[in-house]
């Protein structure tokens, strides 16, 4: 297995103004003073209100950004929507994609998902895929078909190594509190790339990363983050506080 630079990712879902900013600049700091980018890539999956102020606050440095939808198209009459192109053009080298949340609150099906990653990559975005089981696909022992049904079913053909990050959120984990087991991660890990080189060959699925999310802290991201095929995390809530955020990104030098 080639060995794969863990992306630590913080999905701020619809959390912060302008004035948060003062986290992601005391991650900055704390990044460049002690070389934490050696260890990890780390972005900032921001409100797209935020994207444009970060990208200044972050010009010159290694943290990334990534916004946290895109429609599937380019521009046109769709309210409220925003396009791969302004995510890019905002300072976005990212997007998060069929965020469970999406999937509930937009009722967004794998098929939107793959059209929509597929948009970010036209954009020369990377498209942070996320797959996941409910609470009750889980009990029913619906897991491993539940993800790998979804992956399959999520991902455009444009995919690449370079263009593509598959998350695995177990939707009963998110801002739980609870986490599957080591074992349990694992194990759809090891699935999941199993799928991966059956869909693109063996060669390109070693280097595709495959983030964990769904309640990681700083007490327990280095027990999740050192699993084989695990290659770094999406966090939400303890994306929100510099030192939490930190916290998870240090576990990453081992
Ligand atoms: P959480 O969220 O870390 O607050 O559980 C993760 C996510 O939804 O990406």
């Amino acid at each position: 297995m080639t060995s794969i630079k863990p992306l630590i990712a913080g999905n701020w879902k619809m959390h912060g103004v302008k004035a948060a900013l003062a986290e992601v600049e005391a991650v900055k700091s704390r990044v460049t003073a002690d070389s934490l980018n050696e260890h990890a890539d780390i972005m900032f999956c921001l409100p797209a209100t935020l994207l444009a102020p970060a990208a200044q606050l972050l010009t010159g440095t290694s943290v990334l950004l990534g916004g946290q939808d895109c429609h599937h198209l380019v521009s046109g009459a769709h309210t409220g929507d925003i396009s791969a192109e302004m995510l890019a053009d905002a300072g976005a080298a990212a997007v998060i994609i069929g965020h469970s949340e999406r999937r509930t609150d937009h009722a967004e099906s794998s098929k939107d998902v793959a059209l929509k990653a597929q948009a970010a990559h036209d954009c020369n975005l990377q498209a942070i895929v996320c797959i996941g089981e409910t609470k009750g696909e889980r009990s029913a022992g619906l897991t491993l078909n539940v993800v790998k049904r979804q992956l399959r079913a999520s991902l455009p053909n444009t995919v690449t190594s370079k263009n593509i990050v598959i998350a695995y959120e177990p939707v009963w984990a998110i801002g739980t509190g609870l986490t599957p087991s080591l074992n349990d991660v694992s194990e759809v890990h090891r699935v999941l790339r199993a799928e991966l080189e059956d869909i693109v060959g063996s060669i390109e699925a070693q280097s595709i990363k495959l983030i964990y999310g769904g309640s990681v802290k700083p007490g327990n991201a280095k027990d999740i983050l050192s699993l084989a095929n695990v290659n770094g995390a999406l966090v939400g809530g303890a994306s929100l506080k510099s030192e939490d955020f930190l916290g998870i990104i240090s576990s990453c030098k081992i």
